[in-house]
């Protein structure tokens, strides 16, 4: 049985499209049964809808509805379609306590920094602006405390020294389209393995061994790219 996962997404959805496409070729034992946008005119719902993704919705915020009651309302139409696996694929919403705790240890998130350092919506602006040598992504387990839930996987490159925000979110994208797909992959093969907190260490995730995807054929490196050994 493959793993079943939701996206959400608020954009342009190209982590969605590289889910999709993995899950199409049969590297990755998943497939994405349902895609949520708050914003209706997502393009990644028009792509969900081209994959023939079985759930498509949008579920754009109400009149003044409060974040508790709009979490409660995608808490519910994500329940419905039972999922293994909630991804945030680029989705511009900070999650309530409640939900995070509602689908503790399922949801994951892709952040276009190295994470601890660089949280919030400006991982690659932020990166630059700290002069920062080494960029990268970072996925990780969503938990109520904003982009710092347990890390699953990272992938780092070389900041050159005449990138600007777009030509480094640009090579960083791409190991982004790596790193999410191989991390839900390490779910369906049941490879993450979630320790509670204990002793004042905060929860975190260990990678179980394992077959890599680096030594797949056809897997195509980002060149000057760092992979840890659990990719
Ligand atoms: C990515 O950079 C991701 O790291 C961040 O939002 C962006 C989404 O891009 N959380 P896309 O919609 O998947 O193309």
């Amino acid at each position: 049985m493959s793993l079943r996962v939701a996206v959400l997404a608020s954009g342009r959805g190209s982590n969605l499209d590289a889910l999709l496409a993995r899950s199409a070729d049969g590297q990755l034992d998943a497939r994405v049964t349902l895609v949520v946008s708050d914003r209706e005119d997502a393009p990644a719902l028009a792509k969900a809808q081209a994959a023939r993704v079985p759930a498509v919705a949008a579920l754009p915020p109400e009149k003044n509805e409060g974040r508790a009651a709009y979490d409660a309302r995608l808490g519910d139409l994500l329940a419905a379609e039972a999922p293994d696996l909630i991804v945030l694929a680029g989705f511009m919403r900070i999650l309530t306590p409640a939900f995070c705790d509602r689908f503790a240890g399922r949801i994951v998130n892709i952040h276009p920094a190295l994470l601890p350092a660089f949280r919030g919506a400006h991982g690659i602006r932020d990166t630059l602006a700290a002069g920062a040598k080494v960029a990268g992504c970072t996925t990780h387990l969503v938990t109520a405390d904003l982009d710092a839930g347990p890390i699953l996987l990272q992938a780092a490159l070389a900041v050159r020294p005449d990138d600007d925000e777009e030509s480094l979110a640009r090579r960083v994208l791409r190991l982004e389209h790596q790193i999410l797909p191989r991390t839900v992959q390490l779910f369906a093969e049941g490879r993450v393995r979630v320790h509670p907190e204990s002793g004042g260490r905060p929860w975190r995730a260990e990678i179980l061994a394992g077959p890599s995807w680096r030594t797949t054929a056809g897997f195509e490196p980002v060149p000057g790219a760092l992979y840890p050994d659990a990719f």
